[in-house]
């Protein structure tokens, strides 16, 4: 059987905010399905921060890069049949021919379990996702958190922030956030984080901090880079940790800053701050999705989607990451 997919391509590199014009949806005919290999259809399409820097290290002409759940629609494989659902990086596309030989570990395919994904098909590129694994190992391994400490994180109503603020109050920590509207505010309040903020409207983001931490901050995840970095490290504690997970406020800037400095802050209050991308804990992921999946079951852990329907309108789903428009993850459901 002859199938056409529909797909989006980079007509030009992204300068300053995304536009829809950067981009074109474009069909391709998908050859027939040669043995050991199976053909799917997006159900749920990610949408994700990344996808705006990323896109600088492929051509015009390439495809959109991202995760998506699908659904078996026909199978050469032994190993996958019609209707099972499989996670992978398989781009903004409507359809995809996937073969058997691309290792799981390399993000190629991987079935979804029923159990874990009960009902829930799309936290497979959320909550027990890439970006569910991001909160949990950037924010455990990295800050490692301890009980009494305090946590500041930015992007608090987000995919990941909300998922990291969530963490550190099971691991008894005290949780500040920071998200860029009255109702992200409330949104995370009622997740249980002990202060929150729109850092749109608060004012002085230093007086801010000093009046929510007055005993200092211990933890830093940054989800936003830019004036945030500084501003926060100067009032962290000695031996702080800093998880440096992402800089959105920087994607979409058209200057660079002048120099990159180490800043003296780290110096002076012996801090550890340590980049991470979540890939290099990919082996670890199963047993991450167990742990919050278990924590879903027992009521400490939720979890919020955004969600946009039609594959036509991912754009629009893309560039909601940039002006605010989503709370917990951004999903579309094709
Ligand atoms: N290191 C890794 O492996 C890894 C993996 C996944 C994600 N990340 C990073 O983690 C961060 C969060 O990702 P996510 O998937 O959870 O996205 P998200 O928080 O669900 O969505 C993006 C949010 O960022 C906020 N934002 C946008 N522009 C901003 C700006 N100029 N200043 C402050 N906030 C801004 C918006 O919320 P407001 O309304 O609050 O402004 C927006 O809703 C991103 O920086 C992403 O690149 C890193």
């Amino acid at each position: 059987m002859s199938v056409k997919c529909r797909k989006w391509v980079l007509k030009s590199h992204f300068c300053g905010m995304p536009k829809r014009e950067d981009l074109d949806i474009v069909e391709e005919e998908l050859p027939p399905l040669k043995d050991g290999e199976f053909l799917c259809e997006a159900v749920w399409l990610s949408v994700d921060p990344y996808m705006r820097p990323y896109t600088k290290n492929f051509p015009p002409g390439s495809s959109m890069i991202g995760g998506q759940v699908a659904k078996v629609v026909e199978s050469r494989s032994s190993n996958y049949s019609v209707g099972d659902l499989v996670v992978g990086n398989y781009g903004w596309r409507t359809h995809t021919v996937v073969s058997d030989s691309v290792p799981e570990a390399a993000g190629g395919r991987s079935k979804l379990s029923p159990t874990l994904y009960k009902d829930r098909e799309s936290t497979a590129v959320g909550v027990l996702g890439m970006p569910g694994a991001t909160a949990y190992f950037g924010f455990l391994n990295l800050c490692t958190p301890k009980e009494g400490e305090t946590l500041v994180v930015n992007g608090a109503a987000g995919a990941v922030g909300s998922l990291v603020g969530q963490i550190a109050k099971i691991k008894g920590c005290r949780v500040v956030g920071f998200a860029g509207s009255d109702e992200k505010v409330e949104y995370v309040k009622g997740l249980g984080f002990d202060e929150a903020f729109n850092y749109k409207t608060m004012g002085s983001m230093s007086e801010t901090l000093k009046k929510a931490c007055p005993k200092g901050i211990d933890l830093f995840f940054d989800n936003v880079g830019g004036e945030w970095f500084e501003t926060v490290l100067a009032q962290m504690n000695t031996f702080g940790r800093v998880s440096i997970c992402g800089a959105i406020s920087q994607y979409n800037a058209e200057e660079k800053p002048k120099g990159n400095y180490v800043s003296q802050l780290i110096l002076g209050h012996q801090l550890k701050v340590e980049g991470f991308i979540v890939l290099r804990w990919i082996k670890e992921w199963p047993e991450c999705f167990k742990q919050m999946s278990q924590w879903i079951a027992e009521g400490k852990l939720k979890y919020e989607e955004t969600v946009t329907v039609g594959f036509d309108n991912m754009f629009d789903a893309f560039l909601g990451l940039f002006t605010g428009a989503n709370i917990g993850k951004a999903v579309v459901k094709a």
